[in-house]
């Protein structure tokens, strides 16, 4: 698939099954993710690989913060699973440091650039995923587990795998004109 029909017809898939990416797929995912445009060259981005164990321990994590914070059984339960949707997960966290060029911000839109260059990326090697975040990226233990420091985000988690279904086509052409103007 060449860039241009990659970039205008990219679709998500949430329905994710093994094989995750791994080895040269893996490494080229991660590659392209720290090409993401970077003012300053501060790569103010952090990647936590969670697949095999991994997902048990961020299961319960995710089921502990769950009951924590007071949420109801049906909650926590799915809490719990919520892990088990892909066989990767790549929890992205922007990585902020004070800097007098780059503010906060940049830097967390950097991250996120880094997340949807790993979905091409997958997408280009025959996988996708889906970029999620939901209440998870602000709860205390969650943010420990994946070393947050007080100014970092974590920006989402990149469920990837081997999609189940062929995911929708996109409307074409993109209707471009509303969200355009010339100054
Ligand atoms: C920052 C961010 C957070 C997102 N969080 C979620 C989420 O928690 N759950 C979800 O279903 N989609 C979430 N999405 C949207 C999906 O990644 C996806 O873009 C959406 O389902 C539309 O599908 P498409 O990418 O095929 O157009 C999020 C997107 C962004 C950019």
């Amino acid at each position: 698939m060449d860039a241009l029909t990659l970039l205008i017809n990219r679709r998500s898939a949430s329905r994710l099954v093994a094989p995750a990416p791994s080895g040269e797929v893996l490494e080229n995912i991660l590659r392209a993710a720290m090409r993401a445009p970077d003012h300053g060259t501060l790569q103010p981005w952090r990647f936590i690989i969670i697949e095999n164990d991994g997902r048990d321990r961020f299961s319960t994590l995710l089921k502990k913060a769950a009951q924590d914070s007071g949420l109801e059984d049906k909650a926590q339960e799915k809490a719990q699973q919520a892990p088990f949707r892909a066989p990767m997960i790549i929890t992205v966290v922007a990585h902020c440091d004070a800097n007098p060029k780059v503010p906060r911000w940049e830097q967390v839109v950097s991250a996120g650039c880094a997340v949807m260059a790993m979905q091409m990326a997958a997408i280009a090697q025959g996988f996708n995923g889906i970029w999620r975040s939901g209440a998870w990226t602000e709860n205390t233990q969650v943010r420990e587990a994946f070393d947050c420091r007080e100014h970092d985000a974590i920006v989402g988690f990149l469920y990837l795998g081997t999609p189940q279904l062929t995911p929708p086509t996109t409307i074409h052409p993109p209707e471009t004109t509303p969200f355009v103007r010339y100054f």
